[in-house]
């Protein structure tokens, strides 16, 4: 009897903590850590407006010589450092944050002109696109509305695409990063009522979604386009390990392009797309129990090979907000993998010491190891996408 009534409290006890870790609810360590980390990073943002020089915006670490490395307003990570601003402003109130972030803006803010390059997403919307949804001051939307302009006079509808680089001997590049430009365009229709814009974003994402994924969802970086007649001409990396190999970042772009396009549109194939995209990531033989990934999920060297915590950043936040959009089952596993990856990213492996680290936040990321640049070093998006992951999980993890 007593052995039966012990049974019946063990089942309840696993249902019970089943449906906890299902309904997306905290881990009350993790809530302490992610307020920590937060803390953290106002103090290390606070330090870093002390060292920025006042005409450009904070990039990485030059690995050779551990100095500062920043960007001008044309790099195409000049937006995050006004925008991981915007969210800390968000978190503690605190007007030097947002003045901090005006600052900066105010040397991007001519990039809305920029026809050379898909980045305005990036560039833009994480820097005046947090002003606007913070603000809602119509000065920060012309400059949203422009940026969406200028950004669309690169879609072509032969290809279906928005053409990425113009540097390289390329015909017409599109890598799978161009998925998170498409956000910016979803809101520039939103906002003006002009369904061109959203309809270039669902064009470009579909065409994505037929030419830049293999069977097992990973994604290949460049797709080159023949611009003439819309065919694949090849498919190729530039910043992964090989043609065929599963580029870490690449991957977490792509999971993040279609959660916000699922978002964004409700099209359940986007959602299906990033769910496959989400368990390609989560069940990869390669992926660390730490749920950092290598730089490449191919990468020499495994498991020598260099982590990259932007990856894991994209990925946590992403992951965060697709459980939000599947059933129980599925959404328990994307949020448990997400609080995995901040459990690992908030402890001193990958967390910066207050003062230390050029005060970014984490470490470890790798920008382009192929061109050894920026590899093991901070860099300032894994910030931004940290900071967004660590904000998300407190205001839904109370929901
Ligand atoms: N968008 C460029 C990169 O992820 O390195």
């Amino acid at each position: 009897m007593m052995k039966k009534h012990c049974y019946l409290a063990l089942c309840l006890l696993l249902i019970v903590m089943q449906s906890y870790a299902q309904s997306g609810k905290a881990d009350k360590a993790l809530l302490i850590k992610t307020a920590a980390a937060l803390q953290l990073a106002a103090k290390q943002y606070k330090l870093m407006r002390q060292h920025v020089p006042d005409s450009t915006l904070p990039r990485s670490t030059n690995a050779k010589d551990g100095s500062l490395m920043v960007a001008n307003s044309t790099w195409w990570t000049s937006g995050f450092y006004p925008g991981t601003n915007w969210f800390l402003y968000e978190y503690t109130k605190d007007p030097a944050f947002k003045e901090e972030a005006l600052k900066r803006m105010a040397l991007i803010k001519k990039e809305q002109y920029n026809t050379h390059t898909h980045d305005l997403g990036f560039m833009m919307y994480c820097s005046f696109g947090n002003a606007w949804r913070i603000t809602k001051d119509t000065a920060w939307k012309n400059i949203l509305l422009t940026s969406a302009k200028s950004l669309s006079t690169r879609f072509n509808p032969t290809t279906g695409c928005i053409r990425s680089w113009d540097h390289g001997v390329w015909k017409f590049p599109v890598i799978i990063d161009n998925m998170m430009n498409l956000e910016l365009l979803n809101w520039a229709s939103r906002e003006s009522g002009d369904p061109q814009y959203a309809q270039i974003a669902r064009t470009h994402a579909n065409t994505t979604m037929k030419h830049h994924f293999r069977e097992d969802y990973s994604s290949f970086h460049v797709v080159d386009y023949d611009p003439g007649t819309g065919a694949v001409y090849e498919r190729k990396t530039h910043q992964g390990a090989a043609d065929s190999s599963a580029w870490a970042r690449g991957q977490a772009w792509g999971l993040y392009g279609y959660t916000m396009m699922y978002r964004d549109t409700k099209d359940i194939a986007y959602l299906e797309q990033a769910c496959h995209i989400a368990d390609f990531i989560l069940n990869h033989p390669h992926m660390p129990a730490d749920g950092v990934p290598y730089w490449d999920f191919d990468a020499p060297g495994i498991p020598n090979a260099p982590r990259d915590v932007s990856a894991a950043a994209v990925t946590a936040s992403a992951l965060l907000e697709l459980s939000r959009y599947t059933d129980k089952a599925t959404a328990g596993r994307y949020w448990r993998a997400a609080e995995k990856t901040l459990h690992s990213l908030c402890s001193s492996a990958y967390l910066a010491k207050e003062g230390e680290n050029n005060n970014f936040i984490l470490l470890h990321s790798v920008g382009s190891l192929p061109h050894t640049s920026e590899v093991d070093v901070p860099l300032t998006y894994a910030d931004y996408y940290f900071v967004e992951a660590l904000l998300r999980y407190r205001q839904w993890a109370s929901r």
